[in-house]
């Protein structure tokens, strides 16, 4: 039964939001327990699609996994096969993380290639190169990458790119293997600090120094109790949809350091932010200023928003350009607003241009990705009228009871089945 969010716009979002575990960082987090029989403990896990995937995955590589409570969940034993199911892998991109911890463990791994998305081709270069640097062999063979490497050894690896992903595949390689390895020019994103202080807990020896990343492998890991880092994406978002609602929202349990980009440039639009030591607030004073934005590697400003502050810019006073240089196709929420009657427009140079306007009218949108899905729900949210937001297989992957958290910050939602 598909489904879709019937959202009555042009009410002020009031309150405060609890802010859960990130998606970003319980998927590598979840693929990391491949390295160890030991017995984790994963605590503040967001109940999620994509996690449901992730578990799903190394539940058939042989874990046993059990939900504890809410937002907990137990995962212990061996690795009994490393044999990625096809099925699990086209589903989710992330499910390629579990290549290193395979090969880590048992010395090979088939795990299907992810296909491309909605925002873009997505290679895995990065990742492969950086195996074949400690070792590991790389064939490829109708559409599965197959890696062997009796034993990892320790290596200089230098990423052409931040690549958050192949960060991750390369560190839980690292950890695993003999000697040293120093990943130079590695991501800094909030969820790589995650992940390296859950394979510490684990008994790694990791250090990190912004985009350089030490790791001395061979150490057997063992057991950890661990609590997931909050969504700084999911937290942006709210405070995003508050902004562009003329309302004022206070997100919690969220590290304003990890979102300080965003809070930065709602202080540049003339939005009153204040933080808190887990809480950040966001107070409208009229429509936001406009701006102009481009989205980085972590410290820079996060693609994964750039679609939620181009709906609220295409409300702002002025002119507002976005550019977005992580991906090269994430603009599939374009011309969905367009349709709700933002003046908004991409060029081909990865470049989004919104002039300003004073209202949008509701109508029914579809999302194409996660992100794109939150904008159209935001926009939705400050727009006139009723707006139809379908896609929602899209939002169900990223953003934990949405609804019910628009609903007690005094949003108008609904989901019906589609035929409704
Ligand atoms: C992670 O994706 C996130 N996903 C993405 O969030 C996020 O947008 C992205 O990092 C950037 O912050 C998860 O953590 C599960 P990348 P990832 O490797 O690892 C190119 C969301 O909405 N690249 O840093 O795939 C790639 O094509 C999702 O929650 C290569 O060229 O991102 C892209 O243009 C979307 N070769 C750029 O690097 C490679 O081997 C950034 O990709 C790897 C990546």
């Amino acid at each position: 039964m598909t489904e879709k969010l019937i959202i009555q716009g042009g009410r002020a979002l009031e309150g405060s939001v609890e802010i859960a575990g990130a998606k970003n960082s319980a998927l590598p987090l979840i693929a990391a327990t491949l390295l160890t029989d030991g017995e984790i403990l994963l605590e503040n896990v967001p109940r999620l699609d994509d996690v449901q995937t992730m578990l799903d995955m190394v539940s058939e590589l042989g874990k046993s996994v059990k939900n504890t409570g809410s937002d907990t969940v137990r995962i212990a034993g061996s690795v009994s096969s490393n044999v990625a199911p096809v099925e699990l892998v086209r589903k989710m991109r992330a499910s390629f993380l579990v290549l290193a911890p395979l090969v880590g463990r048992t010395g090979r791994a088939e795990v299907p290639l992810p296909g491309g998305c909605n925002i873009g081709t997505r290679p895995v270069n990065l990742h492969l190169e950086g195996l074949k640097k400690l070792g590991v062999e790389i064939n490829q063979d109708d559409g599965k990458i197959i890696a062997e490497a009796d034993n990892l050894k320790g290596n200089d690896i230098f990423l052409d790119y931040p690549s958050v992903g192949a960060t991750e595949q390369l560190l839980m390689a690292a950890v695993r293997a003999r000697g040293t390895t120093t990943i130079y020019n590695g991501a800094q994103e909030p969820e790589i600090r995650d992940l390296a202080s859950f394979l510490t807990e684990l008994g790694a020896d990791l250090s990190l120094d912004g985009s350089i990343l030490t790791a001395t492998g061979e150490k057997k890991l063992g057991d950890a109790e661990y609590e997931v880092l909050s969504d700084r994406i999911a937290a942006g978002t709210y405070m995003i949809a508050g902004v562009a609602t003329g309302g004022n929202v206070e997100v919690r349990s969220v590290d304003p350091a990890s979102i300080k980009p965003l809070s930065l440039k709602l202080r540049k639009a003339g939005i009153t932010v204040e933080e808190g030591e887990k809480t950040i607030k966001v107070k409208s004073n009229g429509r936001p200023d406009n701006l102009e934005v481009i989205t980085l590697p972590f410290p820079g400003f996060p693609t994964d928003l750039q679609a939620p502050i181009s709906s609220m810019l295409t409300l702002a006073e002025g002119k507002s350009v976005v550019k977005e240089t992580v991906f090269d196709s994430r603009f599939g929420h374009v011309a969905e607003l367009s349709k709700m009657g933002a003046d908004i427009s991409v060029t081909n140079s990865n470049t989004v241009f919104i002039e300003g306007t004073d209202n949008l009218r509701g109508t029914a949108v579809e999302a194409t990705d996660i992100r794109a899905g939150a904008a159209l729900v935001i926009a939705g949210l400050a727009g006139e009228g009723r707006t139809e937001v379908s896609g929602l297989s899209h939002l169900d992957r990223g953003y934990s009871q949405l609804q019910s958290k628009l609903e007690s910050l005094g949003a108008t939602v609904e989901r019906v089945d589609s035929d409704g």
